[in-house]
């Protein structure tokens, strides 16, 4: 049987009421990813969120982000990103025992017969991204543990550059060498999947496939130009469908999230 993995990403929940960048309610467009995730007609195994789960790091975002999620009748592992804040996010989820009590929200989950690494890039007060030695070391353990079965690594911060300036800018910044060369050494480590883009983009990292996910809610503008500015549109909101269908590479799915016409049969 295949194991599926949702990756759902940069939610930016907000307080009831309260519109990130002055405009844009967040929480109805997590309730529509999630109406969509509970409408496929295979059950994800699991769901993974990726980082920039809250816009300000708030207990009223983490209180309102645990009640959108209440809903969610699927297994769900959080990650922080830079919009977050570790001490208010284990405050707000106590049941969530892998999120540990100090320091780096890591930790491995096994779903089915997949291992996830989620791995903590950020830095309080920082945008950009960052993996210093305690973090790198810590995944090399984590590797160490079981050097046969098929891995995803999850980041916030992707490990390479997107053209997209402004992100770029505020991308991971320290440690993506070493993590290339500890990939590298891995061949059961399937795929590196991240956030903090706001839009789906894959590349080549040490000799494997990484990828970020779009937003529910707003996506990040696609421009490489040099004066391009940092700014969002409402491009359709999705998420991806990660599929560990044991022929040696991950399937990944765009999932656009809404209601649309349709099926109609080819006939
Ligand atoms: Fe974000």
């Amino acid at each position: 049987m295949n194991t599926l993995l949702a990756q759902v990403t940069d939610l930016h929940i907000r307080a009831p009421g309260q519109l990130a960048y002055g405009r844009l309610d967040t929480a109805p467009y997590l309730s529509a990813a999630l109406s969509t995730l509970m409408r496929m007609p295979q059950k994800p195994d699991a769901v993974i969120l990726t980082g920039d789960l809250t816009d300000f790091g708030q207990p009223s975002e983490y209180a309102h982000l645990a009640e959108l999620l209440g809903r969610l009748d699927l297994p769900f592992y959080l990650m922080p990103g830079n919009h977050d804040d570790r001490k208010n996010l284990r405050a707000a989820f106590p049941a969530h025992g892998y999120l540990g009590s100090k320091g780096f929200i890591q930790y491995i989950i096994q779903v089915r017969d997949l291992r996830i690494i989620a791995i903590d890039t950020t830095e309080p007060g920082l945008s950009s991204g960052r993996l210093c030695a305690a973090r790198l070391q810590w995944l090399q353990d984590a590797l160490a543990s079981d050097t046969s079965v098929p891995t995803v690594l999850a980041l916030h911060h992707p490990p390479f550059k997107t053209l997209i300036g402004p992100m770029d800018e505020i991308g991971l910044l320290e440690g993506v060498e070493e993590l290339e060369a500890i990939v590298a050494g891995h061949p059961n480590v399937k795929r590196v999947i991240c956030g903090h883009l706001h839009r789906t983009i894959y590349t080549g990292f040490a000799g494997i496939v990484a990828s970020t996910a779009p937003s529910p809610a707003h996506q990040v503008c696609l421009d490489f130009g040099t004066d391009a500015d940092s700014a969002w549109n409402l491009e359709p909101p999705g998420f991806h469908l990660h599929v560990w269908n044991r022929q040696g590479f991950l399937l990944t799915h765009a999932v656009p999230v809404g209601q649309f016409e349709g099926p109609y049969p080819y006939l």
